[in-house]
């Protein structure tokens, strides 16, 4: 059986559930499906044991999350062997203040920070929980999506959960063959 990892950075949880439900379709394809959150501080251990590796990351003043970054970069040299997909999730992939030039960036960033290709790349639309926010956070997201404004008041998710469904069928249908 395959193994499959999953490793994503998330700072208010949509990431992290995006995550758990590609770890379940992967799963469902006969992979055996592995989750970590970043913030371990063993996060980058063992990569060399999976077959592929998905790295997913928040969205957050046009960056994915830092410390994923740096993972990337100090293992590219082992991700380069495995078979790799990235993902972001954010407002500028969905919703109705949707940027998609800038979420095409947000791929195309990673590429550029950490030096890996991955042979799959997303953009998921996240989601946008105001009650959960409290002042200061809502005034930092204000600012950080001054362009295209928030979401009104409320709680909102986007998520395309078709979309990360098929997602996570392509990826699995690369790990049942070696990485060329
Ligand atoms: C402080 C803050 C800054 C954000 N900045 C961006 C941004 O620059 N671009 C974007 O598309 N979405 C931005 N968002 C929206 C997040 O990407 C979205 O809420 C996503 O679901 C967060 O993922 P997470 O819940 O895994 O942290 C921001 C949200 C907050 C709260």
């Amino acid at each position: 059986m395959p193994k499959a990892l999953i490793v994503f950075a998330t700072e208010d949880g949509q990431t992290a559930k995006v995550a758990s439900r590609l770890a379940e379709a992967i799963a469902a394809a006969g992979v055996e499906v592995a989750l970590r959150d970043c913030a371990r501080g063993d996060a980058g251990a063992h990569l060399a044991t999976y077959d592929g590796v998905v790295i997913g990351s928040g969205i957050h003043f046009g960056r994915a999350a830092k410390p994923l970054l740096a993972l990337v970069k100090d293992h590219r040299a082992v991700l380069a062997t495995r078979h790799t997909a990235f993902f972001s999730v954010s407002l500028s992939a969905g919703g109705p203040n949707r940027d998609p030039d800038a979420a095409k960036r947000h791929l195309a960033k990673f590429s550029e920070e950490t030096g890996l290709q991955p042979d799959l790349s997303a953009s998921f639309a996240g989601a946008i929980r105001h009650s959960r926010y409290g002042f200061l956070r809502t005034l930092l997201a204000h600012f950080s999506l001054r362009k295209t404004g928030l979401p009104e008041p409320g709680d909102h998710e986007y998520t395309d959960w078709k979309a990360v469904g098929a997602f996570a069928e392509a990826f699995a249908k690369r790990l049942a063959s070696p990485k060329r």
